[in-house]
């Protein structure tokens, strides 16, 4: 199995320390554990950037990392986390310890998480800056406010210096997140490949008649049968329900003479994919699903091949609306000249969402969109998804009635090289004729 190792996680380390600078010190804090209902938790999933510095899954950590006066003199790596505890694994799994946190995960000290608020007092002190993720959790906000005001109290009593600046710790860690490195891609490959079958096998398994939840059935069996969860949940909507952007109940039937909208896959290794895909439920598209649909993917693959180094951000979308509107208009759907409508967005009664997304460790990936104000450029090792679609309300009473009800979307992860746009999810097909063959093949 492809994982990552300690090399990676402390390459990342270092990297952050470096950008940290001299007496800092950084704070990083997993995810709290879930609840679901009552006692049941929700399967614990770490936090993105805590796992991305530590390669540490466990629930109730923290990570600390210190500088001192030059980068040249290392920095220290603690890690608190749960003690091992025999009772505790007979019930509830195993955990690595004070000794495994050394030994498997590299710290340089390793204490019982219950420790935390008495240990990182003596860090802060003679630090100028905290790195620390404001906002993210009010629990732990409040306990770092606690030790800031003790730090600042015990420094006075020492005559030292405690942190003078609480900074963004994101702003650095998204930063090296936004851009992927090759062994990240190769785990990106990875769930998109396994989204692709899963994809695959619902375009071969569908029938009319068929409950939306089972066909999402088709999609977990081969997300878990390949040791993966969904990285986000499923969308599973057949006929109008497509519609629906976030439509989760997943509860309807799937009827001959409609299309459905999957938008569904996996992470592997704490990397997400995501793709849409959208097809007809009884394996031929009829000649209104056809046209909007290859509206849809003309839009799509001139809007994945504008992923290019240099390009903006919005490129794709700019790209994708103009194609979509072009062909609203020749279909009579929409009235009107194509740069007013564009000018003043009312092609967002059919297309109100944008074109797509930064993929990595979470679906909705961590990373700014805009830089002094202005949409930042691609750069290599970036992946962004191409996601446009066609919505036609099933009650939009301005539309001829044989085009209402039809929802429409097709989503690529898409990895800006200096090569072009490379699509990680070219695996599952996309074309009219392709899906066609297929599904009539699984008949
Ligand atoms: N699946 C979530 C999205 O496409 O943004
Ligand atoms: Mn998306
Ligand atoms: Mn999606």
């Amino acid at each position: 199995m492809k994982k990552l190792t300690q090399v990676e996680f402390k390459e990342r380390r270092d990297r952050l320390a470096e950008l940290m600078g001299p007496h800092s010190i950084a704070i990083i804090a997993t995810s709290p554990v879930a609840m679901r209902n009552r006692d049941a938790d929700y399967k614990y999933r770490t936090d993105s950037s805590f796992f991305y510095l530590t390669g540490f899954a466990e629930p109730e950590a923290v990570a600390v990392i210190e500088t001192y006066e030059s980068i040249d003199e290392g920095y220290t790596y603690s890690l608190f986390c749960r003690e091992r505890n025999r009772e505790m694994e007979i019930w509830n799994g195993y955990r690595a310890g004070i000794d495994g946190a050394i030994e498997q995960y590299e710290a340089d000290e390793a204490y019982a998480i219950d420790l935390l608020d008495e240990e990182i007092l003596e860090k802060l002190l003679d630090k100028d800056q905290l790195f620390y993720r404001i906002g993210q959790n009010a629990e732990f906000d409040a306990r770092v406010a606690k030790w800031i005001a003790a730090a600042n109290g015990e420094s006075r009593r020492r005559g030292t210096s405690a942190p003078a600046q609480v900074v963004q710790l994101d702003r650095l860690v998204d930063e090296m997140r936004l851009h992927k490195d090759t062994k990240e891609l190769e785990l990106m490959q990875i769930a998109a490949d396994i989204s692709a079958e899963a994809h695959t096998r619902a375009m071969q398994t569908v029938r009319p008649g068929m409950m939306e939840y089972a066909l999402e059935a088709e999609l977990n069996y081969v997300f878990g049968r390949n040791g993966c969860v969904p990285s986000y949940n499923s969308i599973v909507g057949g006929g109008e329900n497509a519609c629906i952007l976030h439509y989760v109940e997943n509860d309807k039937e799937l009827k001959d003479g409609d299309l459905v909208l999957i938008d569904a896959a996996c992470e592997y290794q704490f990397y997400a994919s995501d793709i849409t895909r959208t097809f007809p439920v009884n394996g031929k598209f009829s000649p209104e699903q056809k046209a909007l649909y290859n509206l849809v993917l003309d839009a799509q693959i001139a809007a994945i091949n504008a992923v290019q180094i240099g390009n903006s951000y919005k490129e794709p979308h700019h790209v994708a609306v103009r194609i979509l509107v072009q062909g609203l208009l020749d279909l009579g759907i929409m009235q009107g000249d194509l740069d007013e409508i564009i000018a003043s967005e009312s092609y967002r009664q059919f297309y109100m969402h944008g074109t797509g997304h930064w993929l990595g460790m979470d679906v909705h990936d961590v990373g700014t969109y805009k830089v002094d104000g202005e949409w930042r450029v691609y750069e290599a090792g970036m992946v962004v998804t191409v996601e446009p679609g066609l919505y036609i309300a099933p009650d939009d009473e301005t539309v001829d009635p044989k085009w209402r009800g039809i929802g429409i979307r097709i989503e690529d992860d898409i990895v800006a090289t200096k090569n072009g746009p490379l699509n990680l999810t070219a695996k599952v097909v996309k074309t009219v004729d392709e899906i066609e063959a297929l599904m009539a093949a699984a008949q």
